[in-house]
């Protein structure tokens, strides 16, 4: 998978791509992260990429040239372009499912306070982290990538995310390692006793006490 990000604040991206998981699926090709400073395409003489609201208002909006040349520029049949946004569709598993099966990612940062409402006329999907507004798209991006990068074929055993929470509607179930007793907490008998059937009704059961205490919306779903 190739992804591209679209951004005016390019070293915001320094290093965190450079760690652990994400880092090794660069290296074993199964991700390819390219971070584009859409700047560099504005035509304008003193380099702008945002002005004015037409009708007033407060601060400054991202203007459409850079944005529509820089994905015009990179975008092909296989390209889906995204754009972050607070006001997009909220982000959750199911969708970093659908979007690990693409080829290119266009992701869209927003930032300022706000972007020519044209650019939505060139995205294929609008997201949103949640409920929430960040000073831009950088860091959901960052989440994104994040989320999909481990979900790539050969990037972590298929066994590590099969059992992530909200798979099936729910939460994680509660794992132990060595030592068997710590600070006088014991680690459930059932997973000693090598009972591969019972281990797995018991995490079976924990993760549902698990999700109707913790999240009831997911049950109803
Ligand atoms: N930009 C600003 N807030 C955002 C959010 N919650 N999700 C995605 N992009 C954003």
């Amino acid at each position: 998978m190739k992804i591209d990000i679209l951004t005016l604040f390019p070293d915001m991206f320094n290093n965190v791509f450079e760690e652990s998981i994400i880092k090794r699926a660069q290296e074993l090709k199964k991700v390819e992260i390219n971070i584009i400073n859409f700047r560099e395409y504005t035509i304008d003489p003193h380099n702008k990429v945002d002005d004015t609201p037409y009708g007033g208002g407060a601060g400054m909006v991202l203007t459409c040239q850079p944005i529509f040349d820089c994905v015009n520029s990179i975008r092909t049949n296989d390209s889906v372009v995204i754009l972050l946004t607070p006001d997009g569709e909220v982000y959750k598993q199911k969708k970093a499912y659908q979007l690990a099966e693409k080829k290119h990612l266009i992701i869209i940062c927003g930032h300022y306070e706000g972007f020519d409402e044209r650019i939505r006329s060139i995205c294929d999907l609008e997201i949103s982290i949640g409920d929430y507004v960040l000073t831009g798209g950088e860091i959901a991006a960052m989440v994104l990538v994040d989320s999909i990068t481990r979900l790539l074929p050969g990037v972590i055993t298929e066994d590590s995310h099969i059992n992530d929470s909200f798979n099936d509607n729910l939460l994680d179930y509660p794992t132990y390692t060595k030592p068997r007793i710590y600070n006088g907490m014991e680690v459930p008998e059932v997973l000693l006793s090598g009972d591969h059937k019972k281990i797995a009704e018991y995490r079976y059961q924990e993760s549902l006490k698990k999700t109707k205490e913790r999240r009831p919306d997911l049950l109803e779903k």
